[in-house]
């Protein structure tokens, strides 16, 4: 399956697009939040087919909880170890997700593996992005693994989220060399140019084939 098929399966699972004719995002992070902001500053540039209506953060000190913040956009905390279930700390995702227009999630560096109660809620509008060229490395320490490995190239995929982890259906990557040189912080820092490109562009690709293949 191409990258644009898997847009239009996307597209086709999306009702109608609620705002305006863009399509909505819930964007849940885990860290620094570099992707959130990508996606923030695409969503207000003209001509963008997207907006953020909620954001969560599942740790107190995430900076991404500080830029969701500072932006003005709905935000909220969802400690997982406030629940002894996942499945009880997927409800609780879900329930503030209802609250709101969403058409698909996004995970932007959010460090938790998603299961069944939240895969089944949004299924096939799950997106991930991962700082490998999957297959190869998933999972943690993904840039270090490329390192270790003496790949030639690394880049960054953007994928659908199934079951596994890191193993959803690709649909679109972006590469880099990867220099003699390189360690982990400076190819890391390479790959984060490549997603704040690649990310935002996918999701308004997203939005795009929900306004000529969604649902009626
Ligand atoms: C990114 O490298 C992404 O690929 C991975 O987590 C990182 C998040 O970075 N899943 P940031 O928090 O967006 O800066």
């Amino acid at each position: 399956m191409s990258g644009k098929d898997v847009i239009e399966e996307i597209a086709k699972r999306i009702p109608s697009l609620s705002q305006k004719n863009k399509l909505s995002i819930a964007v849940l992070a885990s860290g620094n939040g570099s992707n959130l902001q990508a996606l923030m500053d695409r969503a207000k540039t003209k001509g963008s087919q997207f907006v953020i209506t909620t954001v969560i953060t599942n740790i107190p000190t995430a900076k991404a909880l500080v830029r969701a913040k500072t932006a003005g956009l709905d935000h909220h905390l969802v400690d997982h170890n406030a629940f002894a279930k996942k499945s009880d700390f997927e409800r609780a995702l879900l329930s503030i997700l209802a609250k709101k227009p969403v058409d698909i999630v996004v995970l932007a560096g959010f460090m938790r593996v998603l299961g069944k109660t939240f895969l089944r809620a949004f299924d096939h509008r799950i997106i991930n992005l991962h700082p490998s060229l999957l297959p190869k490395h998933p999972g943690l320490n993904a840039v270090e693994k490329a390192l270790l490995a003496k790949d030639d190239k690394a880049g960054c995929t953007v994928h659908l989220v199934d079951e596994g982890l890191d193993t959803g259906p690709i649909i679109a990557q972006a590469s880099c060399p990867i220099d003699p040189n390189d360690d982990v912080k400076s190819l890391s820092e390479r790959i984060k140019t490549l997603e704040h490109q690649l990310l935002p562009s996918v999701i308004n690709d997203i939005a795009l084939s929900t306004l000529r293949f969604g649902c009626p």
